[in-house]
């Protein structure tokens, strides 16, 4: 520090720089930069960044939504690591620096990044594949010497009318410029997937082919993706031509989707297809009743197409009405979860009941013995809550246990007096009150239902 007190002149921009660094240190700004919890900005030509700005600390990055970087003549990329920890970062800009390469998982873990601004850089060639994780609404890319290659096709077909907006010009290998939206390099055709068949609906047990045929230039690369897939499964490849043979399909699989990926520097594209694999019913649960907010005999069931569920009641067919019937509570899986829903059973619902689940391809059935117990509650409500006393009860003497009785009666009454007195005086004076108003206003929030004692509607879907 010592050395920098040179002069007058440099003794002030001396203390100017040990305040700056010293505040700059306490918030893990990067030198010749401003940082503000949301955003950081380095526009000092002088003393330029070298490298990408990164704070100290990890929590602080976070907070980040805005980074403008001017006018650096030394940095050159934008590496892997860099916006690692900027998980918020909603706006980049990176204008006028000696910006040649920016990698490939740049920007992996900035889903949030809406605007990203790299105007009058270095850019020559500019990979799709450093935005396949983003939803960018702005890219610009104007004063960058991009190269009319086949690699930055892309910008052309995603920017469309804004390339020229933009004035968006590439440079040919000869030197000459001309507008990117007139390029249009040799042998350079967006990928495209062709699943076949688009429709798969076979029945369990059956064997599928499934092609996927892929077009586009330079070569591409493909990926097929069949997620939760557990039926045997045999890939060939034949050039662009992908075959696989899907063996003895098996009804877990149904639902499950299959995706075949091509992409090439162009671009990318898919092609996908829902096996819809047909099979029996089978009833995978059925328990004995539980008692809810209903009584329910909860069930599972399992079959595509939907099967149809009947009960009986000691053999004899259930009527569904109101009181008594079924109720689908979810779906997946192919699996159907639901309940029997009984309103206020009685012994007289005792018994066995069974469940029928039928489609085409067959039927399942299941019995339980299913028991209606009294509510907890049900006693306690119908025992008699307050005392009357009688003409037969001996009179109250003082000092025994029921005159003390006597006296907690009179007292509560006492204190309940004074708080209906101090209602209404706060009802009086209080009705312009925050208080008051809040009151009014909770109690209108109450969903309807609520107050009539009835529980929130909950939609369920009815076979
Ligand atoms: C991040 O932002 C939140 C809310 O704006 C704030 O409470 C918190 O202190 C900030 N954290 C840091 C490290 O700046
Ligand atoms: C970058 O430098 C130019 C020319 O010196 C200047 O006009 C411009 O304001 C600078 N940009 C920023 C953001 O400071
Ligand atoms: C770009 O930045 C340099 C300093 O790095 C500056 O000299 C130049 O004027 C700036 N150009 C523009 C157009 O802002
Ligand atoms: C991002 O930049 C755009 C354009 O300059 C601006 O309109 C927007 O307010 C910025 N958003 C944030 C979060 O800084
Ligand atoms: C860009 O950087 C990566 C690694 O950071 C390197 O492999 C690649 O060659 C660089 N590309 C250019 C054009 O400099
Ligand atoms: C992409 O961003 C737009 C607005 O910029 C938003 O409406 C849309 O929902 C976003 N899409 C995804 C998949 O996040
Ligand atoms: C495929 O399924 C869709 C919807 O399920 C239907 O509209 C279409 O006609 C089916 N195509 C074939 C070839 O079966
Ligand atoms: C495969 O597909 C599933 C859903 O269909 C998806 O969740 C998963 O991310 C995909 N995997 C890859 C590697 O793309
Ligand atoms: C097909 O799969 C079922 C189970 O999902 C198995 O029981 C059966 O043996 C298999 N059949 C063949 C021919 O592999
Ligand atoms: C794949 O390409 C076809 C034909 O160009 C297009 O209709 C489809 O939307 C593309 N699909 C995806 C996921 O990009």
């Amino acid at each position: 520090m010592i050395s920098v007190w040179r002069g007058h002149w440099m003794a002030q921009w001396g203390f100017c720089w040990v305040f700056l660094g010293l505040w700059r240190f306490s918030v893990g700004c990067p030198a010749f930069c401003t940082c503000s919890s949301s955003r950081i900005s380095c526009i000092d030509q002088e003393r330029g960044i070298l490298d990408f700005p990164v704070l100290q600390n990890d929590i602080e990055m976070e907070n980040v939504t805005e980074i403008y970087i001017a006018n650096q003549s030394k940095l050159e990329s934008i590496n892997d690591m860099d916006l690692k920890m900027y998980r918020n970062l909603r706006n980049l800009t990176v204008t006028n620096t000696s910006l040649t390469n920016i990698s490939r998982q740049a920007f992996l873990s900035n889903a949030r990044l809406q605007y990203l601004n790299l105007k009058d850089n270095k850019l020559s060639t500019l990979s799709w594949k450093v935005f396949r994780h983003l939803n960018l609404s702005y890219l610009i890319l104007s004063g960058n010497r991009l190269r009319c290659s086949c690699e930055n096709m892309w910008i052309r077909l995603w920017l469309g009318d804004e390339a020229d907006s933009q004035e968006l010009r590439c440079v040919e290998d000869s030197g000459r410029e001309r507008p990117l939206s007139q390029l249009s390099p040799p042998g350079c055709v967006p990928p495209v997937a062709t699943l076949t068949p688009s429709n798969i609906t076979v029945i369990q047990g059956a064997d599928v082919v499934l092609e996927c045929s892929a077009s586009g230039a330079p070569p591409l690369e493909r990926t097929w993706n069949f997620s939760t897939l557990v039926s045997a499964k045999k890939v060939r490849n034949f050039g662009q031509r992908s075959e696989v043979r899907l063996s003895n399909l098996s009804s877990v699989d149904n639902g499950c989707k299959i995706t075949c990926n091509v992409e090439n520097d162009v671009g990318e594209n898919e092609s996908s297809v829902v096996l819809d694999i047909l099979f029996a019913p089978e009833i995978t649960k059925l328990l004995d009743a539980v008692s809810d907010h209903h009584w329910c005999i909860p069930f599972s069931v399992a079959g595509n197409p939907t099967p149809t569920l009947q009960w009986l009641f000691n053999g004899e067919v259930i009527a569904e009405d109101n009181y008594i019937q079924t109720m689908i509570y979810d779906f997946s899986e192919s699996e159907y979860h639901g309940c029997l829903q009984l309103d206020n059973p009685t012994h007289l619902n005792n018994g066995q009941y069974t469940l029928v689940a039928v489609n085409k391809f067959g039927r399942d059935q299941k019995s339980i013995d299913a028991h209606f117990m009294r509510k907890p509650w049900d006693g306690v409500m119908t025992e008699p809550i307050y005392y009357v006393p009688t003409i037969e009860d001996p009179p109250i003497e003082p000092g025994s246990k029921d005159s003390v009785a006597v006296y907690v009666v009179v007292g509560i009454a006492a204190v309940a007096f004074t708080g209906f007195i101090l209602m209404l005086v706060l009802l009086k004076f209080g009705r312009n009150s925050k208080f008051g108003i809040k009151g009014f206003v909770l109690f209108h929030n109450v969903p309807v239902e609520v107050l009539a004692g009835r529980e929130p509607t909950h939609r369920p879907i009815i076979v």
